[in-house]
């Protein structure tokens, strides 16, 4: 029986010469949705399915691929959108594609804190449309970075990273983070743990790099927004329903705070009414992790969980282990690399 591997969106390689090389190798080429997924699943047979992070892979789905679904092999660092202790329950290991993406979303987010903090993409705007009077003294006038406080709210790897570049250019960092993580030793001296309340009253710049779930959902709330400074912006390249949209536009529209810098939205690709028109907003359409290298680095992994999970090991970048444990899963194809 030949080993059937499902990607929804076509990846870049090396993910579709090195699984098509091991087993059958089917792309639809488009995000089919929650029930053409579940029909796709239940027709085709399927031992691992490749997701992106817009696939809603829940229980019905998870049970449509059964009894042959042995693994999800999502296309991202997040999986948020999969329902993991579901997966766990029916015996389905989840893998991800941790840490090849956090210098590339690390730099990107500093991108954003300087583009927002400068009023960078404003005034490139102003300048193409005309409206540049000429140098003058009170022209486009931001936020210095040097010497201002960031307070990072996740301080994982893509915190810890997005810290090394602000202390490059002499900003203070503070953070927060819940699962108190262990920080880089050359980090140690250069940052300090704070509340998350004292960081969002405290910070020039907020940046969010906190995975989204129970608790982080609308973490940035009408209350959190008014408890910013006026000067200060909020940066998100994490998940974009960590921040209550709405009320995001009413701060930048109202002057709660000074600016907004966006790369990811509470309902891609959709933008929250009224987020268009806000000047002090940069609005990026989720690209953080967006380098040639970087996805096809993330194309590895994928393709290694997927090759692992058919040659019945774990997948190595696991996010459920225990998940094997309850079911007994043959090897369909040799081990790989
Ligand atoms: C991820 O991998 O989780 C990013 O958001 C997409 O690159």
């Amino acid at each position: 029986m030949a080993a059937e591997v499902l990607c929804t969106l076509p990846l870049p390689e090396p993910f579709p010469i090195t699984v098509s090389a091991r087993a059958s190798l089917r792309v639809l080429g488009r995000l089919p949705g929650h029930d053409e997924l579940c029909a796709e699943l239940e027709q085709r047979q399927v031992d691992v399915l490749c997701p992106q992070l817009r696939d809603p892979i829940d229980e019905s789905v998870l049970d449509a691929g059964l009894p042959r679904l042995r693994c999800v092999s999502i296309y991202a660092a997040g999986f948020d959108n999969i329902d993991i202790s579901a997966a766990t329950e029916r015996g389905i290991a989840v893998g991800h594609t941790p840490g090849v993406l956090t210098d590339a979303t690390a730099d990107y987010a500093m991108g954003l804190i300087i583009a927002t903090a400068r009023r960078l993409c404003e005034g490139d705007r102003e300048n193409r449309a005309g409206h540049f009077p000429g140098w003058e003294p009170s022209y486009m006038l931001g936020l210095d970075l040097h010497g201002a406080l960031l307070g990072i709210v996740g301080f994982g790897r893509i915190g810890q990273a997005v810290a090394r570049r602000a202390l490059a250019f002499s900003m203070r960092v503070t953070y927060f983070d819940s699962t108190e993580p262990p920080v880089a030793s050359d980090l140690r001296d250069h940052v300090a743990a704070v509340p998350l309340a004292q960081l969002i009253a405290e910070s020039d710049v907020v940046s969010l790099h906190c995975p989204l779930n129970d608790t982080t959902y609308h973490l940035m709330d009408e209350t959190a927004l008014r408890a910013m400074k006026n000067t200060a912006v909020l940066v998100n390249s994490s998940r974009g329903p960590v921040v209550d949209e709405p009320a995001l536009v009413r701060a930048l529209q109202q002057g709660w705070i000074a600016g907004a810098g966006l790369d990811v939205y509470e309902r891609e690709p959709r933008l929250a009414e009224g987020l268009a028109n806000c000047a002090n907003a940069v609005l990026s359409p989720h690209m953080a992790s967006a380098t040639v290298a970087t996805r096809a680095a993330m194309s590895e992994l994928c393709a290694e969980n997927a090759l692992d999970a058919l040659a019945g090991k774990v997948p190595r970048h696991c996010v459920n282990p225990d998940a094997w444990e309850r079911r007994a899963v043959p090897p369909l194809i040799d081990a790989h690399g």
